[in-house]
């Protein structure tokens, strides 16, 4: 099975040999060159609703275009897309609560884990904020999760961790109170589909922004999944230091 980076090399080496013509600048015939982007294609694939493109710098995928992309990458047997067989994305069921406690405990140390207390007041108030992965292999089991409240402040506070009556449904900002996966099922790519799936489901539902706080380490891999660094945040958390970081969703 390939890895994901080998994936991307095998593609772009693909591409190039299906979209490659001779570009007539060299003395000799050259079949290699490449436009790096295949314009037809491009309007193709919006034609067909796999992709939108609004004729800026980026185009973005449809729903149809990611099933279409995850068919596509099984057959070349990607590792990555069999995600969606195997594991479910879904909000919290109140039943379920026990088994987040028992991960968060797992992910974090006790400095920074949040108390079954808060969780379970979190559960009750904003479950359709708190978004689980399910191991269909596995009985169901959770094995991951990412939450969050909403409210209309801007800045992250420590607060919104002890505090479950700051969520506002309305809120245009969601504060990530948490994003775990188990040991077990790490660097599987499960935590960008879960932070991917969040950012498309609140988009939707008309959110600004995401906020989170994380440890230095860890800015690199939130940048990869499209948040912007604001710089050391105020909350002292654990007695640690932490950064701000947001994602923005409608402007
Ligand atoms: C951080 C955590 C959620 C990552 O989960 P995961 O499912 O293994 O992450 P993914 O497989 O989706 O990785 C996505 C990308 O982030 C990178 N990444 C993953 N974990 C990382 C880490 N601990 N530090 C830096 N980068 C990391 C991966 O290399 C990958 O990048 P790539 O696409 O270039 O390969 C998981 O390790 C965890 O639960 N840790 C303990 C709790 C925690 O720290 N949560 C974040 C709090 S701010």
């Amino acid at each position: 099975m390939r890895t994901r980076e080998e994936a991307i090399d095998d593609m772009i080496l693909a591409l190039m040999y299906l979209t490659r013509f001779n570009d007539g600048e060299g003395r000799t015939f050259n079949e290699l060159a490449w436009k790096n982007y295949d314009f037809d294609a491009i309007d193709r694939l919006d034609k067909e609703d796999l992709i939108i493109n609004p004729k800026n710098k980026y185009a973005y995928l449809t729903e149809k275009g990611r099933e279409r992309a995850r068919r596509m990458l099984s057959e070349l047997d990607v590792k990555e897309p069999g995600i969606y067989k195997r594991f479910e994305f879904c909000e919290i069921k109140p039943e379920l609560s026990d088994e987040v406690v028992k991960i968060e405990q797992i992910c974090f140390p006790p400095n920074e884990a949040c108390t079954p207390e808060h969780m379970k007041a979190r559960i009750k108030v904003a479950p359709d904020l708190f978004l689980v992965i399910k191991d269909r292999e596995n009985d169901g089991k959770i094995v991951g999760f990412l939450n969050g409240i909403a409210t209309n402040e801007r800045i992250f506070r420590d607060e919104f961790f002890t505090d479950e009556s700051l969520h506002e449904p309305d809120g245009e900002t969601v504060m990530i109170m948490g994003l775990d996966v188990l040991p077990e099922y790490r660097k599987m790519g499960l935590a960008r589909e879960l932070v991917f799936n969040y950012c498309r489901k609140e988009q939707a539902r008309g959110r600004k922004r995401l906020v989170l706080t994380c440890h230095k380490e860890k800015i690199k891999m939130y940048r990869k999944f499209g948040f912007d660094d604001l710089g050391e945040s105020a909350s002292e958390w654990g007695g640690e230091k932490w950064h701000e970081m947001e994602i923005r969703l409608n402007f």
